[in-house]
């Protein structure tokens, strides 16, 4: 199986800030996306994928919840279920650190635990799977790349990426799935915080870029983030969708053109 020795990380921290009131009192990744919560996504996405090892690292307000709705992962069909705790918001990279112990050398597939996707990504892992060493990213082409990590390329490579440009110069997010080898530890100990005070996982992709070590893939189906208001409305919209729920007449987005 293309999984097999790859291990997943589901990044389920910060404080979620962009959706306050709704984070005052709980924790952003266990809000509702139509009929799951949404950690439920990413853990499915790498169960799809074959990856039965996962780590989830949490933070912010009712961390504990996480273990009374996930327990060991066995409803996910998972082998094993860990938990780490990130204090404070120091980013993504930050987050990904404290991954380090359980990595223990071997690859692994990143999901930030508000995105949510239609595709199976196993055909990404295998290829990643294959690969010598390095990282792969995943890039989607949307509508506001000035909200995401933003990718250019050049002759079918990544030559860069911007983390929310002003000016983008194209439409290819970076989409929150990150394949990487177990360089990544060292390459995050040598981050200096961003403007913004985080680590941030832009600059580890650009790091192996330096290298000439990161391949990419684009995703075929749909896929957002729910970290904001829109997008948490739309992460629930398409996933209606697809389960094949009608959305009642007059709810936004139920119209033919959501589903693209
Ligand atoms: O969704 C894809 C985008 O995610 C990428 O295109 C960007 O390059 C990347 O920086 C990120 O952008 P956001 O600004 O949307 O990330 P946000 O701060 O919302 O964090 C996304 C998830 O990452 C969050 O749901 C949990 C995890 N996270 C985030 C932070 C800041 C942590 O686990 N710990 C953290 O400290």
């Amino acid at each position: 199986m293309a999984a097999q020795g790859l291990i997943g990380i589901v990044l389920a921290g910060g404080l979620g800030s962009r959706l306050s009131p709704l984070t005052r009192v709980t924790n952003k990744h266990l809000l509702p996306v139509y009929d799951r919560p949404m950690i439920y996504y990413p853990i499915e996405t790498l169960a799809q994928a074959g990856i039965r090892d996962i780590l989830l690292v949490t933070g912010g307000n009712n961390a504990g919840d996480f273990l009374r709705l996930l327990g060991n992962g066995r409803d996910f069909g998972l082998s094993h279920l860990d938990y780490v705790y990130q204090e404070g918001e120091g980013g993504i990279a930050a987050a990904l650190s404290l991954a380090r112990y359980y990595a223990q050398g071997k690859r692994m597939v990143v999901i930030l635990g508000d995105n949510i996707i239609a595709d199976d990504i196993t055909p990404h892992v295998e290829r990643f799977a294959q690969q010598e060493r390095g990282a792969k990213i995943l890039l989607k082409e949307v509508d506001d790349p000035q909200r995401f990590g933003v990718a250019e390329l050049a002759e079918d490579r990544v030559v860069g990426i911007e983390e929310k440009p002003q000016r983008p110069k194209t439409r290819y997010a970076v989409t929150g799935i990150y394949m990487y080898d177990d360089q990544v530890f060292g390459i995050i100990d040598r981050l200096a915080p961003s403007q913004r005070g985080e680590l941030e996982i832009t600059d580890v992709n650009n790091a192996y870029i330096g290298w000439g070590q990161l391949t990419f893939d684009f995703l075929d189906g749909w896929w957002t983030d729910a970290g904001t208001f829109g997008s948490l409305l739309r992460a629930n919209v398409l996933v209606a969708r697809q389960r094949d729920m009608p959305l009642p007449p007059g709810v936004p987005g139920s119209g033919p053109e959501a589903g693209a």
